[in-house]
């Protein structure tokens, strides 16, 4: 059985091993006409959702502004009221949005903005402090992000929020955040078919966790699509190809299915096994919208890590279809 927590990199906060993606649950929101957003939600089934996994053990929330337009922040302020001594919250900053209209209206990074967007954060989740602050622009400028940094500082400097990372699948980029005390952790994309071991090994050698989006590939890797499956207009997941990318991640976990369920895994759970096993460093943070997946995916800190043949006969399988 797994450690019940781990670190949040250099914060030293605890953290339950799995956490909770709260980007679905902010429903609806478009950049430039396209869906940046899972479609509609509801907001009872997103409390709920969340309650069952405080339930269940689950103790890391990661959100952003900009999902569902501010929205995904207060539904989580809603359901966390009254618990947040029991949670570490992670949001993020850098995407500009109308909350009315639901749109994003561009990026900022200057020290004026983020300052304002942590008050506007910290407002909608109705706390004090938040305790995992994180960059949201992956692609932005690695010698201009030095002043964000320095903004960064200046914030956990004023007790707004206690530590910061980036959102990045960048080694180098990651790595201008990495040189100052008070960054935690870098969130990077990772799940069974993408690794990213550059940034592992930074992640490991500089004392950082690394948080995982994309854990189960937007869903793929809980067997639930197939090539035939459709989105809704207002589902980011319109854009997934399946006779490209998802359908190659399609035909890997058709080889690896076996594997992934071993000890009486369900699929999601097995795909969070192969994040846990992958570096002590990682805390994936499945997306999750409804109740039975909240447990589903909680059922994963008892179950583990999966073993080291597990890993050694997944890696042997991928690197036979040319994705290691
Ligand atoms: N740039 C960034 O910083 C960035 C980018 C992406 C994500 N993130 C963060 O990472 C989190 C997770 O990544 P992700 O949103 O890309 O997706 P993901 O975790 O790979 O997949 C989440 C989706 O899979 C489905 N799902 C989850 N658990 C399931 C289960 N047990 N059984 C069946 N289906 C299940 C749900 O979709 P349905 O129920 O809708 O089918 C859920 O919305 C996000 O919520 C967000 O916090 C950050």
């Amino acid at each position: 059985m797994t450690s019940t927590t781990r670190t949040l990199g250099r914060s030293g906060l605890a953290v339950s091993p799995i956490g909770f993606g709260c980007w679905a649950i902010g429903g609806p929101a478009f950049r430039d006409g396209n869906p940046i957003g899972w479609g509609k939600v509801d907001d009872d089934e997103s409390v709920a959702a969340i309650h069952a996994a405080l339930d269940a053990g689950v103790t890391f929330f990661d959100t952003a502004n900009i999902y569902g337009a501010g929205h995904s922040e207060r539904v989580v302020g809603r359901a966390l009221a009254g618990r947040r001594h029991e949670v570490v919250i992670a949001t993020k900053f850098g995407n500009l949005f109308d909350e009315e209209a639901k749109r994003a209206i561009g990026r900022d990074a200057s020290p004026a903005s983020i300052r304002e967007q942590c008050d506007a954060s910290l407002a909608r989740l109705g706390v004090d402090v938040i305790d995992l602050y994180q960059f949201h622009i992956g692609d932005y400028d690695p010698v201009q992000a030095e002043t964000v940094v320095a903004t960064l500082e200046e914030l956990v400097d004023a007790g707004k929020i206690r530590s910061f990372g980036w959102s990045t699948d960048d080694p180098e980029r990651a790595k201008v955040f990495a040189r100052s005390p008070h960054c935690a952790a870098i969130q990077l994309h990772a799940n069974v078919i993408d690794d990213n071991p550059a940034m592992v090994e930074l992640l490991e050698s500089a004392g950082l966790a690394g948080i995982n989006r994309g854990p189960l590939a937007m869903g793929a890797l809980t067997g639930k699509f197939s090539r035939e499956t459709t989105f809704a207009a207002d589902d980011v997941r319109r854009r997934f190809d399946f006779s490209g990318k998802e359908g190659r991640t399609l035909d890997a976990l058709d080889r690896i299915r076996d594997i992934l369920t071993s000890g009486g895994r369900t699929l999601a759970q097995g795909a969070l096994g192969w994040l846990l096993a992958r570096s002590p460093a990682f805390v994936p943070i499945p997306g999750i919208r409804t109740v039975a997946q909240a447990q589903d995916n909680a059922g994963a800190i008892a179950h583990g890590p999966l073993g080291a043949q597990e890993m050694a006969e997944i890696d042997q399988i991928l690197k036979q279809l040319g994705l290691r």
